[in-house]
Order: C-alpha cells, then sequence, then structure tokens
C-alpha cells in the first residue's frame, strides 16, 4: 500500500511549490522524477563530510567512499537481481546504451549482420545503432509494431532470422508506455543466436526489475528517473559478454598495468568499464534511491501507478475534446492531444494552470510516422501523484481549447 500523504512530505519539490501561482502538478516523470530527502542528504553527506576519490586512497575517508560504491553496486544488485560484478556504473542510459552499441557492436558486427529495433524506441536506442551500423556494414531493421503499437513477441519472431545479431528495444516504452513481454523477447532472440539489448529507463524506476529471470543480455537505466541525481546510471551486462566486450571510454582506474608498447591489461568487469573518476555523489544519491524505493515496495509502485493511468484513461474518456493515442497500455504515461490545439500550445495552456507536461516528439523521432501526427503531449506519472492531481490535469484537459487566453 501506497501512503500517500506520508510520501509526499519526503519531497521538498511537492511542498507547496506553484507554478504560474498554482499548485505544482508535476506530470513530467518519464523526463525525470523529483528527489527526496534522503537522496539530497546523500549527495550533501558525501561532499560536507567525506569527499575523496575512490579507489585511490590510503586514508579513512577515502575508504568510506570505496565502501559506499561497492555498497551501492551491490544494492543495485540486488534491486535487479544480478551479481555486484555485473554492475557498471555509467552517466545513464544515454551512456550504457553507446558502452554497448561501441564496446560491443563495434566489436562484433560485420557486413551482412542484422540489428533490430522498432519505430517506438528512443533516440538514445536508436542512434548509437545507426552509427555502429554505418561503421561495420550491418543492418538495422525494424520490428513491426502492432496496430496500437506495441511490439510483441509474435512480431518479433516474425521477422528475426539467423542474420540478426541484436535485438535493441525498450522494455517500456517512453512515449506510448507499453510494458513488452522482455522475458519472450529474450526467448526469441536467443534461440536465433542474437543478444537483447533492453532499454529499461521507463521501466527500472517503476517496476520489478529481474534480469536473471528475464534473460536480458544488457540492461541500462537512469538514476534520475527513479529518485537519484542526474548524471548517474546503470549498466547491466551478463559477465561473459563484459568480459569480451571492450571498454568505449579508457583511462585512470581501470587497468592492471600498460606499458609504453601500448599493451594494456584492463581490470575485470565492471572495474574495467569504469575509466576516470565515477560521480561518486551521485552513486552515493543512487544508493539512498535505491533504499527508499525498495521500502515502498515496487509492486506496490507498479500497481499505484497503474491505477492512477486507469484514472486518468477514464477521466480523460469524459472530455471530449482530448485524443489519447494510448488509452491501452499498462504504464503511467498518458499521450495525447487536445483537438485543434497543436501540442506546444497545449503544454503553454496546462503551464498557465501549473501543469507541467511534455510536448514534442519526445526523442522518439520515428515513431511520428506511426502515429500520424507532428507532435503530442505526454503526462506521466509517479508514485508520489494523486487522483487529485489528476483531476487538475484533466481539468485543465477540458478548457485547453483555450489556449489563447492562457497568460490572460
Ligand atoms: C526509453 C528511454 N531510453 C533512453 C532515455 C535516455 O535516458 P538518459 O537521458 O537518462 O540517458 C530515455 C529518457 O527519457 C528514455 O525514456
Amino acid at each position: 500500500m501506497i501512503d500517500i500523504e506520508k510520501i509526499r512530505k519526503d519531497f521538498p519539490m511537492l511542498e507547496g511549490k506553484s507554478m504560474q501561482g498554482k499548485p505544482l502538478v508535476y506530470l513530467d516523470n518519464a523526463a525525470t522524477s523529483f528527489k527526496p530527502y534522503s537522496v539530497i542528504k546523500a549527495v550533501t553527506d558525501y561532499y560536507a563530510n567525506y569527499t575523496s576519490n575512490s579507489h585511490r586512497g590510503d586514508y579513512d575517508i577515502a575508504h568510506q567512499v570505496d565502501v559506499m560504491v561497492e555498497d551501492t553496486r551491490k544494492k543495485v544488485a540486488d534491486f535487479i537481481n544480478s551479481k555486484p560484478t555485473e554492475v557498471v556504473f555509467t552517466s545513464g542510459t544515454s551512456m550504457s546504451i553507446n558502452m554497448v552499441a561501441f564496446g560491443y557492436g563495434m566489436k562484433f558486427l560485420k557486413s551482412g549482420d542484422e540489428i533490430l529495433l522498432t519505430q517506438a524506441e528512443h533516440a538514445s536506442n536508436v542512434l548509437p545503432w545507426f552509427k555502429v551500423a554505418e561503421m561495420t556494414g550491418a543492418q538495422i531493421n525494424y520490428i513491426p509494431l502492432d496496430k496500437e503499437g506495441r511490439l510483441t513477441p509474435e512480431n518479433l519472431a516474425k521477422v528475426i532470422s539467423s542474420k540478426t545479431k541484436i535485438v535493441a528495444v525498450a522494455h517500456v516504452t517512453n512515449v506510448l508506455g507499453f510494458v513488452v513481454d522482455i522475458k519472450e523477447i529474450a526467448k526469441i532472440a536467443h534461440a536465433q543466436g542474437a543478444i537483447l539489448v533492453c532499454d529499461g529507463a521507463q521501466s527500472v524506476p517503476h517496476m520489478k526489475t529481474n534480469v536473471k529471470d528475464w534473460d536480458v543480455d544488457f540492461l541500462s537505466f537512469s538514476g534520475h528517473k527513479m529518485l537519484g541525481p542526474t548524471g548517474i546510471g546503470v549498466l547491466y551486462g551478463k559477465f561473459s559478454l563484459l568480459e569480451k566486450m571492450d571498454p568505449f571510454m579508457t583511462g585512470g582506474g581501470q587497468t592492471a598495468k600498460f606499458d609504453m608498447c601500448g599493451d594494456v591489461n584492463f581490470l575485470a568487469p565492471p572495474i574495467k568499464f569504469e575509466a576516470g573518476t565515477q560521480n561518486l555523489a551521485g552513486i552515493a544519491g543512487l544508493g539512498a534511491a535505491i533504499d527508499y524505493l525498495t521500502n515502498i515496495g515496487m509492486d506496490n509502485i507498479e500497481e499505484y501507478e497503474r491505477n492512477l493511468k486507469r484514472y486518468a484513461v477514464e477521466k480523460l474518456a469524459e472530455a471530449d475534446n482530448v485524443i489519447v493515442y494510448n488509452p491501452h497500455s499498462e504504464a503511467g504515461i498518458v499521450t495525447f492531444n487536445i483537438k485543434d490545439v497543436f501540442a506546444q500550445d497545449a503544454a503553454s495552456f496546462f503551464n498557465s494552470r501549473g501543469v507541467a507536461v511534455r510536448s514534442g516528439q519526445h526523442c522518439a523521432k520515428i515513431l511520428i510516422d506511426f502515429l500520424h501526427v507532428v507532435s503530442t503531449c505526454r503526462a506521466s506519472f509517479y508514485f508520489y501523484n494523486t487522483k487529485a492531481e489528476i483531476d487538475a490535469f484533466v481539468e485543465a484537459a477540458r478548457h485547453g481549447g483555450d489556449f489563447l487566453d492562457a497568460y490572460l
């Protein structure tokens, strides 16, 4: 059970902040989430009380940092059901996917190989693959979406072949919010000898993650979308794949030795991939974020958000000026337009009512050909949102046609 009143007191951004003189209704959680005091405290605690670098010092506070980093790695591993040696700290989902594309794809793909994506992917799960395909001669193809925009195992099975070496898809898509049956997708990919690179940016913050059960080969996610600080993220990889993969970045801290002839011995994963000084304050904050989420319970979070989504869709259906593009998707994301109103104008109107929603293409620029619209608005929920906030959002949507009066 979510104790919403108690939870809301944990977030300074929810403490009576206003926008345009109205109570702030923040519905852009797919972009980034608010942070509870415990996360802010973990970050400031690192800066105020034990600032020093990791893996380099022989003094007490440096040891304290090392312990914090490895404790957090263990927390992440427990949170996603992996081993700590399979958890690489990165700056976020984008960096994690780039690491796989350039460290694994560049090394193992060759001309004639195929990378399968979908039209619903975020730019971060498209553009690195475009570049790798260009450099290796591999080909990008797309798994067709069903008529609502969902990736189904059946559609993957129809197009995958022995040429397919990488299937790179989001577990939850960031515009339509469909939850993909990732375990089935992994089975189908593996049956053809392909690996599954899963973008977990929109799933890990909102539901229980179990990389072992799902059998994904790589999983990427961002701390800032799950209560953590910006600039910290994770790449999970099966240890055997991390061993084979090259580091995408090189620098201090990741080698056992190197010599003047250019011979380099990298340390074992995950350290092999963590070149240079890491985002130590970010790691401290991520650890606190995972503690907070674990305490509430990922199943509770998922159920609560699904209910909010259902409630929002029901209420919006009563407003005859709103087009919802994803009424049947599971995640707490509603993508919509106000009839005859350009999405950016609608979002400005929502802003005038204190409601923060996103407009545009949400970095999923090839999805617009599927949706046949140039831009949409997106409201995305987290477990600290309330039904009263959804009511305020729906009330604003009903008046969305008055956008020219927004700032009168
Ligand atoms: C599905 C998906 N993948 C990747 C990203 C990129 O995440 P980041 O900007 O944290 O690297 C996002 C961000 O919105 C996303 O929604």
